[in-house]
C-alpha cells in the first residue's frame, strides 16, 4: 500500500501537503495528530468517537466522501462554524480514493 496527498490548512491558514497511509487504519483526525499541525488538547478530545467535534473541518476538494453517519450528523447539528462542507475528520478514514483530498480546519471551539 501507498501513502496518498492530502492538503491541510491549519488554523492558522497554513496549507500544509502531507502524506497520509492509507494501510494504518488511521482517520483525518490522526493524520492532524500525527503532523502537530494542531496544538495538543485541541483537536481529537473524544479519541475519534463523533462525539465532541473538536476535528471538525472543511472539505474543498470534490472527493466523494462516505455519508455521515447518524452520530456525525448529530454532532454537526451541534457545533459551532458548521458549513454546508463541515465534516469530523475522525469519521475520514484514509484510502487510496482520497488521494489529493483538501480540507481546512474549523476553528476551535472556545
Ligand atoms: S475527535 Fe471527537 S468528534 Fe472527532
Amino acid at each position: 500500500m501507498s501513502d496518498i496527498k492530502v492538503k491541510i490548512t491549519d488554523r492558522e491558514g497554513v496549507l500544509h501537503e502531507v502524506d497520509a497511509p492509507t494501510d494504518m487504519n488511521m482517520n483525518l483526525m490522526e493524520v492532524v495528530r500525527s503532523y502537530e499541525l494542531a496544538p495538543e488538547g485541541t483537536i481529537g478530545i473524544c479519541g475519534g468517537m463523533a462525539m465532541c467535534a473538536s476535528c471538525q473541518c472543511y472539505v474543498k476538494s470534490e472527493h466523494a466522501l462516505p455519508e455521515k453517519s447518524d452520530d456525525e450528523e448529530a454532532m454537526l447539528s451541534e457545533a459551532f462554524f458548521v458549513e454546508d462542507n463541515s465534516r469530523l475528520g475522525c469519521q475520514i478514514h484514509m484510502t487510496p480514493e482520497l488521494d489529493g483530498l483538501e480540507v481546512e480546519l474549523a476553528p476551535e471551539e472556545a
